[in-house]
């Protein structure tokens, strides 16, 4: 990309890339026309690429009715998923790395072929059905990010088995609910794991829950992994290498219905209980196995990267179902970017020539603060594209990205979507799109944005709004699993009859969104709507800086005022010039009207075990309210809040 900087920080596409890329800027004009003006023809066309046991006749049949919300995807067509992301390949590609497995240790990593997959798969398939499990039976999968947990997952798609995958973050309490809420009579876990060198206490946390839960699992599958000992309970529990003796190699793949539940994923949200989204078989595939080919330009013989936890949608659409159903070598890293070193992520990608490369912001800001010098040590040649995921990137943070990690050459495609989504709505595609730091593009094929106003009327051309989905795609998740009334009233009744993504978006002349931030986030100081990301970016943008969140806290006079909490990079000293100074910064950058009313410096921020910010309880914080912060059981870091608490900037 050298040379293509255009104006104002804007990258026009590259001439190989217009030339290379499966889409250039024309024929996205066509597809996209095309899948919005004849939505059952593009699909039905398009799902012709994963394999159909029985071809789908109907191709849509979806209605986003307030009151009568119902989405069905190729409903009478059958598949399976793990023989699409396995069998189907073994021909051409039994003997190519479908998984490289990095442990947090540098020492241990593995490779594994397409055909060991298929070997482990079926093995892990009769293991579950030996424990009961059969077509429509839930299963919880606690594991750490290592091969089994791919094994399992894909062992569930081959007996029709639904799986709930939980971070190992977790916390017992929440494993608790979501094991209930599952009614998961099987769970999958591991003696333990590491992570940034530090144990991971897996059976342990997952005995504590179970203490909790007497009647509903019936078998814990235990994979040895560290080989620490744990404590087993006779009856219960279980391990994968004893049960898997006992059982056949050979498991053929069970017929499911399109519209079979593939998976649920809790998603902890930032708000209330976690809600399990439920996502279905064909639609799903079909819409990550594209999302991932044209997104990220995917070819034959790519390395692909998705640095995000499995037990993310991230992790499930873009490190599991999308790159193997597309018969990819795919990379799962146990560790962090900063174990045992700042420059472990770029050390991987040299040692296994990665070259599609997909992290968050959060990961880029941490390692940015200690410098460039921990990127250089590594070429970073095999790079060709990277890819930024689950929250607005700023400029400064993009910019480094492109130029320290991708040497300038490597589009950045930032790609916007939801747990609820299944797949990348909005992004940029590499031979199509100019890029703009903080842009995440323009929608992907079949899908309708639209802004609306806090009325619900449809706003035109340049605009600022809420962002909406007028329309159903594939890989739409089609309910809250056991509350399909939740699902109509969060996500369809807010503006009748469309999808409601919780997000605002600001669209630019050219038709490219940014998403300025969860609608829930959006302060009004004096009259104008601030998005707190804005002014999150400004702040992120200053030298000292390496993380900031802004919230709004009532203000005598201007309604609300800004509070922002600020974390700096390593070295730096909190003061008061700097507090001053930071104000200053932010009035230049974005204008006097985000002229913030406090900063309170902090070690880190609350963050859910997915790595979100929570920012309600930055709210309530800032509000003096900090005895209101409902439930926490999705906190990461407690010890992080009493530090917020105890130095607070706003006392009654
Ligand atoms: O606010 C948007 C933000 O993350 C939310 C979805 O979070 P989750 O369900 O955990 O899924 C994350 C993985 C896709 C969205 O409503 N978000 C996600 N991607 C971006 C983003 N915000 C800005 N830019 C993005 N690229």
């Amino acid at each position: 990309m050298n040379g293509n900087k255009q104006a104002a920080g804007v990258y026009s596409v590259p001439k190989q890339w217009a030339e290379r890329a499966f889409i250039d800027a024309q024929r996205y004009e066509a597809m996209y026309a095309a899948s919005i003006a004849n939505p059952e023809e593009f699909w039905g066309e398009h799902g012709k690429r994963i394999h159909w046991i029985k071809p789908y006749s109907t191709v849509k049949n979806t209605s986003f009715e307030s009151g009568k919300v119902s989405i069905r995807w190729f409903e009478d067509g059958t598949t399976n998923v793990s023989y699409n992301c396995i069998d189907r390949h073994l021909t051409e590609r039994g003997d190519k790395f479908a998984i490289i497995s990095v442990g947090d240790d540098p020492k241990d990593d593995a490779r594994i072929t397409y055909r060991e997959l298929y070997a482990h798969v079926m093995k892990w398939a009769n293991v579950l059905r030996s424990q009961g499990i059969g077509k429509g039976d839930k299963v919880t999968v606690y594991l750490p990010m290592i091969p089994e947990l791919t094994y399992a997952m894909l062992a569930c798609t081959r007996i029709g088995a639904i799986h709930s995958t939980l971070s190992t973050n977790c916390p017992p309490k929440v494993l608790a609910s979501c094991i209930a809420d599952a009614a998961s009579t099987v769970v999958v876990t591991a003696d333990s794991g590491t992570r940034g060198g530090r144990k991971l206490e897996l059976k342990v946390k997952l005995d504590a829950a179970l203490d909790k839960l007497p009647e509903v699992v019936t078998s814990v599958i235990v994979v040895k992994h560290t080989g620490a000992p744990v404590s087993m309970l006779k009856g219960r529990d279980h391990y994968y290498d004893e049960l898997a003796e006992t059982v056949p190699d050979q498991c053929p793949p069970e017929e499911m219905k399109a519209e079979d539940p593939l998976f649920v994923l809790y998603t902890s949200g930032s708000t209330g209980k976690p809600k399990g989204v439920v996502h279905t078989t064909g639609g799903y595939l079909v819409y990550t196995a594209m999302t991932h080919q044209y997104v990220f330009d995917y070819r034959d013989g790519d390395i692909h990267w998705c640095t995000a936890e499995i037990s993310w949608i991230t992790g499930h659409s873009y490190t599991v179902y999308g790159p193997l159903a597309n018969g990819a070598t795919t990379l799962i890293f146990e560790g962090t970017p900063t174990y045992p070193s700042m420059s472990r992520y770029w050390d991987i990608i040299d040692k296994h020539k990665v070259s599609l490369f997909y992290t968050a912001p959060t990961a880029i800001r941490s390692l940015m603060g200690s410098g460039e010098d921990a990127v250089k040590s590594n070429s970073l040649a095999s790079l060709r594209l990277l890819g930024s995921v689950g929250e607005p990137i700023d400029p400064k943070t993009w910019d480094w990205y492109h130029r320290v990690v991708g040497g300038g050459r490597c589009p950045i495609v930032d790609t916007w979507f939801q747990t609820e989504t299944g797949g990348i709505l909005m992004t940029p595609l590499p031979g199509a799109t100019e890029l703009k730091p903080g842009s995440v593009g323009t929608p992907f094929f079949g899908v309708r944005p639209e802004l609306v106003d806090a009325a619900g009327n449809v706003l035109d051309g340049v605009a600022n709004g809420n962002l909406v989905i007028a329309d159903s795609w594939p890989g739409q998740m089609r309910t809250l699993y056991r509350d399909h009334e939740r699902f109509e009233q969060e996500y369809f009744s807010i503006y009748p009859d469309k999808y409601f993504t919780g997000d605002g978006a600001r669209r630019d002349a050219g038709g490219h969104y940014s998403i300025t931030g969860r609608i829930d986030d959006v302060i009004n100081v004096s009259g104008h709507r601030i998005g707190t990301a804005e002014v999150e970016s400004a702040l992120v943008a200053h030298a000292s800086v390496s993380e900031a969140a802004v919230v709004g806290y009532p203000h005598e006079i201007k309604g609300q005022g800004i509070y922002a909490y600020v974390t700096l990079i390593d070295g730096e000293a909190a003061s008061d010039e700097l507090r001053k100074e930071l104000v200053s910064w932010v009035r230049k950058e974005i204008g006097p009207i985000f002229t913030i009313d406090k900063v309170q410096f902090a070690q880190g921020l609350p963050k859910t075990t997915s790595g979100k910010i929570i920012r309600r309880i930055l709210r309530k914080i800032a509000e003096d309210k900090c005895t209101e912060f409902g439930d926490t059981s999705t906190l990461s870091n407690p010890a992080v809040v009493d530090h917020l608490i105890d130095n607070r900037l706003n006392r009654k």
